[in-house]
């Protein structure tokens, strides 16, 4: 299992971007992916928009 963290203090320097893709890429080399979007204002739900 690994865990991996893409942080940084700046804003809007692709963060978000770099997690949506790398869980795809990750997903589609069948491994089980979990993203979690911990931002106050989460904007990885409009990548990938939660049905539930
Ligand atoms: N490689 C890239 N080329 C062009 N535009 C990009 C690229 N990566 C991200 N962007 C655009 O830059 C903007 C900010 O990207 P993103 O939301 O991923 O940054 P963030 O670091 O998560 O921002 P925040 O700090 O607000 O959470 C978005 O509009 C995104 O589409
Ligand atoms: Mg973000």
């Amino acid at each position: 299992m690994y865990a991996i963290s893409i942080v940084s203090t700046k804003g809007g320097i692709s963060k978000t971007t770099t997690a949506a893709n790398l869980g795809g890429i990750c997903a589609n080399e069948q491994m089980r992916v979990l993203r979690i979007d911990a931002d106050p204002q989460p904007s990885l739900p409009k990548y990938y928009p939660l049905t539930y």
